[in-house]
């Protein structure tokens, strides 16, 4: 209870994703533009998107092999782009087992080399890194499919960059 009044939400932007190539390119931008460092959590329902997003913010750091779902492996890595990509899926598992996975030496860096952090499912997260940028991915029968960032913790400068796209 207490965290979550801390939590502070600087900036938000909301952006609409007619198809599926839309999530895609806005993760492409994402994928060119996010700084060393930066973790998205990403939230929202099944087939949502998070992994389409994910598959674009490959592309965009310059990741050349396909990206799967980490059903099974939990956490991939892909160290060939701009920076390494860290992309969960916590689909499956409780908050303990996703404590297990001790998913800050990833966002701290400690036992990884520093890159970027996708977490899909992040809602089971027993704890979350102090700043973030958290991407709601959401359906709505007039509004249609929308990105929903927020900047949590810190400004993101990739945040202005999107505005108006
Ligand atoms: N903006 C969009 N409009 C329409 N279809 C989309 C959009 N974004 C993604 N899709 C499509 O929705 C389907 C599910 O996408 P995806 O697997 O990325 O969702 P997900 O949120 O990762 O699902 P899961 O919860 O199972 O992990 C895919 O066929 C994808 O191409
Ligand atoms: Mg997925």
């Amino acid at each position: 209870m207490e965290d979550e009044a801390r939590v502070q939400v600087l900036e938000s932007r909301s952006i609409f994703l007619p198809d599926a190539i839309a999530t895609r390119s806005l993760g492409i931008t994402l994928g060119q533009r996010l700084p060393i460092g930066s973790t998205l959590l990403l939230e929202g329902d099944l087939g949502s998107g998070k992994t389409t997003l994910v598959q674009g913010i490959g592309e965009g750091l310059g990741i050349r092999g396909a990206i799967d779902s980490p059903t099974f492996t939990l956490v991939n890595e892909y160290l060939e782009g701009r920076l390494p990509l860290y992309h969960f899926d916590l689909y499956r598992l409780d908050i303990q087992a996703a404590a297990a996975l001790y998913p800050e030496t990833y966002w701290d860096g400690t036992e990884v080399a520093l890159g970027i952090v996708a977490i899909e499912w992040s809602e089971r997260l027993p704890y979350r890194p102090s700043s973030y940028l958290e991407i709601r991915l959401t359906y709505d029968a007039d509004a249609g499919r929308q990105a929903t960032l927020s900047a949590i913790g810190q400004a993101s400068t990739v945040l202005d960059a999107l505005s108006g796209s």
